[in-house]
């Protein structure tokens, strides 16, 4: 054996014994009932809404043996996510998970989620979100409007004729797919290859766990990485309208942007844009499949697609928590925080805080301020995204119930492993009636 493969294989077993001891004492707290343990632990949760009760019962902010504090007021959620005075960190490794890939990698392939917008601070984080965001203005969103329509329609066009089909692996999963590759303007052939990176790397978001997993996520992350940077020697040549042409053109403090920079936020939209989107259709079709008056509701009036969407955000967050850390000592709901405190930002327990949503665990699709849920986050790092996947939810369920409005759910719904990105990995559906098309 190599003096470098030596080095790889005892960094490897370091870095799986570190993840054992970790997950052990996670494990031991979740078994001994901990509701914090469950829901940073390790095993999914089909109903975690329980659990988040638990830790609001015990007070506005609370502090865990683990070494976090959390909190799940929605008024204390939104300031701290708006507060300067915190930061968030390159690498997230607070429940015993581990960004890096493998030994040398570091250099070459970066997990999405590290040195990604959401890791970084600023004035990189400002300079860098700049340039992307053009992509995703009002305005920009109006003029991709039709092509989602189509992009839904097309997916339709299939579904339509089949007895039976899984509404997340079949639908809720190819439209933000296929929405994120035209954005990049990626051809039809490489779409598979998106999903099958995607969901390697989905399921990953919440950190990686084995050693299993890290192989996973290497292999899908250097093919991926390889797609970009041969992406990006196309666009330079022959740049078109899409990001990566964007990007390829921009320039950060007068110099063309680095690659590792336009892989990291190629990557980051990927990601972020496809397993959440995917979660927020599958949560919504659910909601109407469950309830029929909603559902002539929305075929009577297809407008209320959008209280829809912006109730199943508020109910079923895709992502269920963030975190922050104190940049300097402070004291935070009279507690004093010294600096570097981790605090656990339960998005999906603020979204049904009691003291801003009346009744706040019933689905209501004409509540009023359901739009104040927190799913999108707030502050420098508010979703970039939001718009974009407003859109899309919206008109895959407006489209889905109106060409299919006798679809039924078929079979056991299954939830993913993931805590912090919650959805299905899989919905059986079939239609009764004749589609309408
Ligand atoms: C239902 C769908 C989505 C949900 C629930 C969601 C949720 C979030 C949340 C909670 C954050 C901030 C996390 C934090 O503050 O720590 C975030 C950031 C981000 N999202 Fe989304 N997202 C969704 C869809 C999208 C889409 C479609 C895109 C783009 C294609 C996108 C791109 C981003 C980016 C680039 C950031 C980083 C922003 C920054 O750090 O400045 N997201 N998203």
């Amino acid at each position: 054996m190599t003096e470098e493969a030596f080095m790889g294989l005892a960094k490897e077993m370091r870095l799986g014994a570190k993840m054992l001891g970790l997950r052990a004492t996670v494990r031991a707290l979740a078994a001994a009932g901990d509701p914090v343990a469950k829901v940073l632990g390790l095993r999914a949760l089909d109903d975690p809404y329980p659990l988040y009760e638990k830790i609001r019962e015990r007070g506005e902010l609370s502090r865990h043996p683990l070494g976090l504090h959390l909190t799940a007021k929605h008024s204390v959620v939104s300031s701290v996510l708006r507060d300067p005075r915190f930061r968030v960190e390159p690498a997230v490794d607070h429940v015993g998970v581990d960004w890096n890939i493998h030994p040398g990698d570091e250099t070459r392939l970066r997990h999405p989620m590290e040195h990604s917008l959401l890791t970084m601070n600023p004035p990189r984080h400002t300079a860098l979100r700049a340039l992307v965001a053009p992509w995703f203005t009002p305005r920009a969103l109006r003029d991709r409007e039709e092509r989602i329509e189509k992009i839904v329609d097309d997916f339709l066009d299939q579904a339509v004729y089949r007895a039976s089909f899984d509404l997340v692996g079949d639908f809720a999963v190819r439209v933000p797919t296929k929405v994120v590759c035209d954005l990049f303007g990626i051809p039809d052939d490489r779409h598979a290859d998106f999903s099958r990176w995607g969901s390697v790397l989905a399921g990953t978001l919440d950190g990686i766990r084995t050693l299993g997993e890290r192989h996973a996520v290497r292999k899908a992350l250097a093919q991926m990485t390889e797609f970009f940077d041969e992406l990006i020697l196309l666009r330079r040549k022959n740049p078109g309208d899409d990001v990566i042409s964007g990007l390829v053109r921009a320039e950060l403090d007068g110099q063309p942007l680095h690659r590792d920079d336009v892989v990291a936020l190629a990557g980051l939209l990927f990601v972020a844009g496809y397993e959440t989107t995917v979660n927020l259709i599958g949560g919504g079709a659910l909601n109407l499949l469950s309830d029929p008056a909603q559902k002539q509701r929305l075929l009577d009036d297809p407008s209320t697609a959008r209280g829809v969407v912006e109730e199943v955000l508020r109910v079923e967050p895709p992502v269920q928590f963030t975190l922050r850390f104190t940049r300097e000592p402070l004291t935070l709901c009279g507690k004093q925080l010294p600096a570097d405190s981790p605090v656990v930002l339960l998005l999906a327990a603020a979204n049904r805080d009691p003291e801003v949503f009346v009744d706040p665990h019933r689905f209501d699709a004409e509540r009023p301020n359901s739009r104040e849920h927190l799913s999108f986050s707030a502050g420098i790092h508010f979703c970039l995204g939001a718009g974009l996947a407003r859109m899309e939810a919206e008109i895959a369920l407006r489209r889905l119930f109106q060409r299919i409005p006798g679809l039924h759910l078929a079979g056991p719904i299954r939830y993913k492993r993931t805590r912090n990105i919650r959805g299905m990995t899989t919905m059986p559906v079939s239609a009764r009636m004749a589609p309408v098309t």
